[in-house]
C-alpha cells in the first residue's frame, strides 16, 4: 500500500459533523485513497500533523473573485484561510457572458478591471480556467445584472417579453455549460428596476437545469421581510431552490430582526428548498453609492478610483476635511467601494448559530484597504465564534464550511474527507487558528493555518504561497436536492 503522500496522527475531522477522530489520511494524485490507521502504508512523502486537524479544505460559497483567478492566480486571499473552491457570479454579477463589452456594468469594472477578462460566453471563461488555471477551484453562477446589460439599452425600467425571454435563452445557454446557477441582485440599480416575475423567469431556467436561484435580495434592511417574501415567492412559482446570500438585518432600526427573519426562513424550508450564508463581521461593504452610509454607524472607504491615498479613511473624517457632508464626500470618491458598520453583533451570532446557516466571505479583493472578511473570514468562525464564543462545535463549524456548501450546490466528491473524494485538504491548528486581517490591517494571513492542498497538490504552507496552481473548473457533478 502505497500514496503519494500521507498526513500522519491528526484529528480527522471529516466534514459531516461527527465527532473528530485520530488517524492519517492518504492522498495519491489529486484523490483521498484511504483514511484511518494507516501504519502499514507507506508513501512519497510524510507529513507529521500531531495535535493538528485535518479537514476538508473550505468551499466559499460567495465571493466576487471571478476575474481575480486569472489576477492573482496564487488566490493567496482564500488559500491563507483554508479555502479551497470558490462560488463566483454573486449579487447578479458575472463577468460571461458579455456580448456587448461597450456597455459594462459599473459593478462588474470593479470586479474585473481588464477588458480581456470579461467572457462572451461561460464556456470560454470555463474554458479559460482550465487553460491557465489558478490554485483555488471555481464554480460560477450567472448574474442577473450581466443578463439584463446583454439584452437591454435601458436598466431603469422592467424588462420587456423580448428582452426577458432574450435573458433567459442566455441563462439556459450559460447553464447548459456547466455554470451552477442564477445569481440576482435587486438591490443594484443595474437590477432594481426588475419585477419579481422577472427574477421567477429566471428561477424557471434554473429549475429546469436542476440548479439553484441565488439572491443578494432586494433589502437588507427596513424592508428585508418583503425582500424574503419576494424570494420565498420566486421558489414557489419557480419551482426552483432558492439560497439568500450573505443575510443580515442591516440598519439601527432593524437591530434584533433576525429572530423574525430566522423564524420565516425555518417555516418555509419546511415546504421547500430555501438556504442562506453569511459573513462573521458586524460591518458590510459594497459599492459606497450604496445609500447604506444613512444606516452605518461608521464608513469606512475601501478604494476610490479618483483618490486611491483615502483608502482605510473615515468618511466622515474625510468629509470633515472636505468641509462637506457625507454625501458631498461619496460624490467626490466615486467610483468607490466602503466598509460599513451596520449590523448588531447580536444578529451576526444569531444568524450563523442558525442550524441551516454557511459560512461565506462575500470577498471583492480590490483595492489597497479591502473588508478584513477578504482575508480572514473562515479562520474568525474557527477562532472566535467555534473556540472562544462557543457558538458551536469546531465539527460543526467545518461541516457548515465544506460538506453544506457542496451539497447545496451539487459540487460531487468535494466537501468532505472521504475515500474517493477529491483531495481538498487544511491542516490547523485549533487552539491557535484566528484571522490575522482586522479593519486596520485587512491584507494579513490568518494564524494557525498550516498547510493547504487542493487536488492532491500543496497550494499554501506555513503563511505563503506555494506557486502550485492545481485549480479547476467546476460544474454541478451532484444534484441539488430537490422538494
Ligand atoms: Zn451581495
Ligand atoms: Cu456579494
Amino acid at each position: 500500500m502505497h500514496a503519494d503522500f500521507i498526513i500522519r496522527g491528526a484529528e480527522i475531522i471529516d466534514g459531516n459533523g461527527t465527532p473528530r477522530r485520530k488517524g492519517d489520511v492518504a492522498v495519491s494524485d489529486d484523490r483521498i485513497v484511504a483514511t484511518g490507521d494507516l501504519g502499514h502504508w507507506t508513501a512519497g512523502r510524510e507529513i507529521e500533523a500531531k495535535d493538528r486537524v485535518v479537514a476538508p479544505g473550505f468551499i466559499d460559497p460567495h465571493v466576487h473573485h471571478d476575474a481575480a483567478l486569472f489576477t492573482a492566480p496564487d488566490m493567496e486571499f482564500m488559500t491563507n484561510q483554508g479555502v479551497t473552491t470558490v462560488i463566483n457570479g454573486n449579487c447578479g454579477f458575472s463577468i460571461a457572458p458579455i456580448r456587448r463589452p461597450e456597455n459594462l456594468l459599473g459593478q462588474l469594472r470593479m470586479i474585473s478591471a481588464r477588458p480581456d477578462l470579461i467572457f462572451p460566453t461561460y464556456a470560454a471563461y470555463r474554458d479559460r480556467i482550465a487553460a491557465e488555471p489558478p490554485a483555488v477551484n471555481a464554480a460560477c453562477l450567472i448574474g442577473q445584472s450581466t443578463l439584463r446589460s446583454n439584452a437591454m439599452d435601458d436598466l431603469s425600467r422592467a424588462a420587456t417579453d423580448d428582452e426577458l425571454a432574450d435573458m433567459c435563452a442566455l441563462l439556459d445557454e450559460a447553464l447548459g455549460q456547466g455554470a451552477i446557477g442564477v445569481s440576482t441582485g435587486p438591490f443594484y440599480p443595474p437590477a432594481r428596476a426588475s419585477t419579481t416575475a422577472e427574477l421567477i423567469a429566471l428561477g424557471r431556467v434554473a429549475h429546469a437545469h436542476g440548479k439553484l436561484y441565488v439572491t443578494h435580495m432586494r433589502d437588507e434592511g427596513d424592508r428585508v421581510i418583503e425582500a424574503l417574501e419576494e424570494t420565498f415567492s420566486v421558489g414557489r412559482e419557480a419551482c426552483c431552490g432558492v439560497h439568500v446570500s450573505h443575510h443580515k438585518c442591516a440598519g439601527l432600526a432593524n437591530h434584533g430582526l433576525s429572530e423574525t427573519t430566522l423564524a420565516m426562513i425555518d417555516a418555509e424550508m419546511r415546504q421547500r428548498d430555501v438556504g442562506l450564508d453569511t459573513t462573521p463581521w458586524i460591518a458590510s461593504s459594497t459599492i459606497l453609492n450604496s445609500g447604506r452610509h444613512r444606516q452605518a454607524e461608521r464608513v469606512i472607504i475601501a478604494e476610490s478610483e479618483p483618490h486611491p491615498e483615502l483608502a482605510g479613511r473615515d468618511l466622515a473624517d474625510v468629509a470633515r476635511d472636505w468641509n462637506t457632508d457625507l454625501e458631498g464626500a461619496i460624490e467626490r470618491l466615486l467610483p468607490a467601494t466602503g466598509i460599513f458598520f451596520i449590523m448588531a453583533e447580536e444578529d451576526v451570532q444569531r444568524i450563523m448559530a442558525y442550524e441551516h446557516t454557511m459560512i461565506c466571505s462575500d470577498g471583492m479583493p480590490s483595492g489597497s484597504h479591502p473588508h478584513p472578511r477578504v482575508w480572514g473570514t473562515f479562520p474568525r468562525v474557527l477562532g472566535r465564534y467555534v473556540r472562544d464564543v462557543g457558538l458551536f462545535s469546531l465539527e460543526e463549524g467545518v461541516r457548515r464550511m465544506t460538506s453544506m456548501p457542496a451539497d447545496r450546490f451539487g459540487l460531487g466528491g468535494r466537501g468532505r474527507i472521504a475515500v474517493g473524494g477529491f483531495a481538498d485538504l487544511v491542516i490547523f491548528d485549533p487552539r491557535t487558528i484566528a484571522e490575522g486581517a482586522t479593519f486596520e490591517n485587512p491584507i494579513r494571513p490568518a494564524h494557525g493555518i498550516d498547510r493547504v492542498f487542493v487536488n492532491g497538490r500543496e497550494v499554501f504552507a506555513f503563511g505563503k504561497p506555494t506557486g502550485n496552481r492545481p485549480g479547476r473548473p467546476l460544474h454541478q457533478t451532484a444534484p441539488v436536492r430537490v422538494v
